[in-house]
């Protein structure tokens, strides 16, 4: 007999009620469980330092119970390594120099007396400058007071003060400061329109530790030239940072411009926002270097425990371990849930991928290590890639950062009871708590409010972190040969380009086909050549032409090129 369709659905459905129910129970308790196990962990875990007003939470990595304690033996070597670079071992060895950055905010302890008077020295003549720049004692050629600057400073020497000038600004700012960091032409023209109508009210500030950066060097010609057609002495617009000695150094003093301050050989650019390459463009802003210096003075301090539980910089160090597997196995996103805060992952990238990213260990044994560092904002990125974390590879480890104080004065309720504050922060919690369900990894610092203190804290934790993380996997994290390696590449192009518009110009009118003028000039990169080529033309300086002619079969690489002058 054929059963009954009707009772057999019935009893299907209410076998699959039943099945769901079952699953929702068990969802239930499993969801309670995860709880319950979360706040475990997050109170065994939480790292809590009041006098920086700051916490870091890692336990939301998945690491086991006794992984501390099986790290212990590498942390100790790394802390003593940390121990020797403070007290001026020679902890780049490739380039034969100390590594001082923890002096900057503790002159005290630097390894001289010569040091320690040249820091403070570089301290007490800033805030001099900033407060003639503010009380109008220095003008520009015009007499009018200095409203705006303009940074000329690429990497280390830009990203540091543009983080924390950015986290900090506000509509009271003593200065407006502007940024230029590349030798793109039209970048530089997007940033000089802004201030075209005050670059006499405008202060250059050139920021180069070697002095002969190209695009420190090119940005700093042509924002001169401007200077110059607008009838202004440079000179009496811009102060310098950089080493004694150094291509820069020789310009201010050749020129005679309004001031100069030091960059000291041991410290490297990406640790260089605490010295004069941040504080000078931060205290003109009207920021308070002081407070900064003691925010990163005081995680210094609290970093230098071996106490593993009390030190979070210790603790980032061994999750970044933990979550590469000590080999760049995953890579770091930084969400910040704070507008103010969107550079840090720029000045974390630049940080940590400068510092991480080499071939080779202290033993030059090839290892090619690094943790790729990429990241915007929250709660944004629930726009954008946050989807990919959730579904997508688990190849990452996200590092959120958290404010607790919304804004300055109190919020209006917008839905639901709640502050648009609040709901920010929901997005926090509820990212943070979707990732765990996924089970992927993440890590929380989080601060009460985005301040001088908290900023100077946060910087000095990354940077330790670095150090510490260095030394685990034993690479020199303070020079940067691929750095050299693409400026050396660069340099060659500039010469191939310089060949090639020489070799057209010595004939006016004759015209050659890229594999022909190759050829004629005996040089084997063709394609380079090509791509040279095609950018001469898209632009007037060396009067070079293309000729395309109307064959329907000519493909672009019979195109021939000539000079017309
Ligand atoms: O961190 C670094 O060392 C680099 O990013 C440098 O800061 C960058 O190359 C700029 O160098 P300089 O300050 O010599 O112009």
């Amino acid at each position: 007999m054929k059963p009954d369709r009707k009772i057999l659905t019935n009893e299907m459905d209410n076998g699959s009620r039943l099945v769901q129910n079952m699953n929702k129970d068990q969802k239930d308790r499993r969801d309670k469980m995860d709880k319950l196990k979360h706040w475990d962990r997050f109170r065994q875990y939480l790292c809590y330092h009041e006098d920086i007003s700051l916490s870091l939470d890692i336990s939301r990595m998945r690491f086991e119970d006794d992984f501390f304690r099986q790290a212990e033996p590498q942390i100790e070597k790394a802390f003593a390594m940390m121990r020797e670079l403070e007290n001026g071992a020679i902890a780049n060895p490739d380039e034969n120099r100390m590594v001082g950055h923890y002096w900057l905010r503790n002159p005290d302890l630097a390894p001289n007396g010569q040091i320690r008077e040249e820091i403070n020295a570089a301290i007490r003549s800033i805030h001099e400058f900033a407060r003639k720049i503010h009380s109008g004692q220095i003008k520009g050629q015009f007499g009018r007071e200095f409203k705006n600057i303009l940074v000329i400073g690429v990497g280390g020497s830009g990203l540091g003060p543009r983080f924390v000038g950015d986290a900090l600004r506000t509509s009271g700012d003593k200065i407006r400061a502007y940024y230029l960091d590349n030798t793109d032409p039209d970048g530089i023209d997007r940033v000089m329109e802004l201030l075209d109508k005050d670059l006499d009210r405008t202060l250059t500030v050139v920021i180069s530790k070697s002095g002969s950066t190209i695009e420190t060097r090119n940005g700093m010609e042509e924002v001169k030239g401007m200077y110059r057609q607008a009838g202004l002495e440079f000179a009496r617009h811009a102060v310098s940072i950089t080493q004694t000695g150094s291509k820069l150094d020789e310009t201010h003093k050749e020129e005679g411009w309004l001031g100069t301050f030091p960059m000291w050989d041991w410290v490297g650019g990406r640790t260089s926002v605490l010295s004069p390459v941040g504080l000078l463009p931060l205290a003109l802003q009207g920021v308070d270097i002081s407070l900064l210096l003691e925010g990163a003075q005081r995680c210094d301090a609290l970093t230098r425990n071996e106490d593993l539980r009390s030190n979070p910089a210790a603790q980032m160090a061994l999750m970044w371990l933990y979550a590469t597997k000590g080999q760049g196995g995953r890579q770091m996103v930084v969400l910040p849930y704070k507008d103010r805060l969107i550079l840090l992952s720029k000045y974390l990238q630049q940080l940590i991928m400068e510092s991480l990213g080499k071939e080779l260990d202290l033993d030059g044994n090839i290892v090619r290590q690094g943790i790729a560092v990429y990241g915007n904002k929250g709660s944004t990125d629930q726009h954008s890639f946050i989807q990919q974390l959730l579904e997508g590879p688990d190849n990452f480890f996200i590092t959120f950062i958290e404010v607790l104080k919304d804004r300055e004065t109190g919020s209006p309720f917008i839905a639901d009871n709640s502050t648009s504050g609040e709901f920010l922060h929901s997005f926090l919690l509820g990212t943070r708590n979707a990732i765990s369900k996924k089970e992927r990894e993440s890590i929380t610092i989080t601060i009460s409010e985005v301040n001088e203190i908290t900023l100077g804290a946060v910087l000095a934790l990354f940077e330790r972190t670095v150090g510490l993380y260095a030394f685990l996997i034993r690479i020199n994290a303070y020079h940067q040969p691929g750095v050299e390696l693409g400026k050396k590449s660069a340099g060659e192009m500039i010469s191939l380009k310089n060949r090639i518009v020489d070799d057209l110009r010595k004939c006016s009118g004759c015209k050659y086909t890229v594999e022909a003028l190759a050829e004629k000039m005996g040089e084997e990169d063709i394609e380079a050549m090509f791509s040279i080529l095609r950018h001469l033309v898209h632009n007037p300086e060396h009067g070079i032409k293309v000729e395309k002619n109307d064959s329907p079969n000519m493909n672009i690489f019979q195109y021939v090129y000539y000079y017309r002058g």
